[in-house]
């Protein structure tokens, strides 16, 4: 099973990237994990739809070669960051064209607030039921980082509440995506 995953900060020490590399430990051998960049995207524009710049036609590319995907989003002034917003727009477009209906989705997220994304999930949420992806609805995560659940030299998860959690989330979304398959395209 070939899983992407969509890290929603730009950040070098972002702590939802933290928080995934804790899931992937979790996850282990059940499956491969690919990560769909978007850093580099530039800030999306219509007049760019019958030209799309390298690195968007690669995050199309690679949502075209997955069984489910992952998003791990901070929560940035209640809602998701715009680098994030900015790559659902490049995927969905240009119109006919929407690269995420179908993918089977799940969402994590890790902000320093106590709400632990709440807020974000919840409107992520929103724009996913559009984009017509199927959503994993339990168990949600909401995480407040605290450094001390990490090792600080390997970062493996070292709580062991956090990891039966990241564990428990794992599970459901497995299950979320062999009931919600749908027919990849593989080149
Ligand atoms: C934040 N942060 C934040 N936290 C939160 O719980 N609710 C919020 O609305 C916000 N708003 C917000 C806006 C902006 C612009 C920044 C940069 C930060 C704090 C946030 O949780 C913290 O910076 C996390 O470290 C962000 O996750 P990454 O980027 O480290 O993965």
């Amino acid at each position: 099973m070939r899983i992407g995953f969509i890290i929603g900060s730009l950040s070098e020490k972002s702590i939802n990237r933290r928080l995934f590399y804790g899931l992937r430990e979790v996850i282990g051998e059940r499956a491969e994990l690919v990560e769909l960049p978007i850093g580099e995207l530039p800030v999306y524009n219509r007049d760019l739809d019958d030209r799309f710049p390298d690195s968007a036609l690669e995050f199309k590319r690679g949502l075209g070669d997955i069984d489910g995907l992952i998003i791990a989003t901070p929560e940035y002034n209640r809602s998701m960051p715009a680098a994030l917003k900015n790559a659902l727009e490049w995927g969905s477009r240009p119109g006919g064209q929407n690269a995420f209906p179908g993918i089977p989705v799940g969402i994590i997220g890790a902000s320093s607030g106590r709400l632990g994304t709440a807020l974000s999930q919840h409107q992520l949420r929103e724009v996913l039921a559009y984009l017509d992806m199927p959503t994993l609805g339990q168990p949600e995560f909401y995480y407040t980082f605290d450094a001390a659940d990490f090792d600080p030299e390997t970062g493996a998860v070292g709580n062991a509440t956090l990891y039966r959690r990241l564990g428990d989330w794992a599970t459901a979304f497995f299950d979320h995506v062999e009931k919600n398959a749908r027919e990849t395209e593989r080149p």
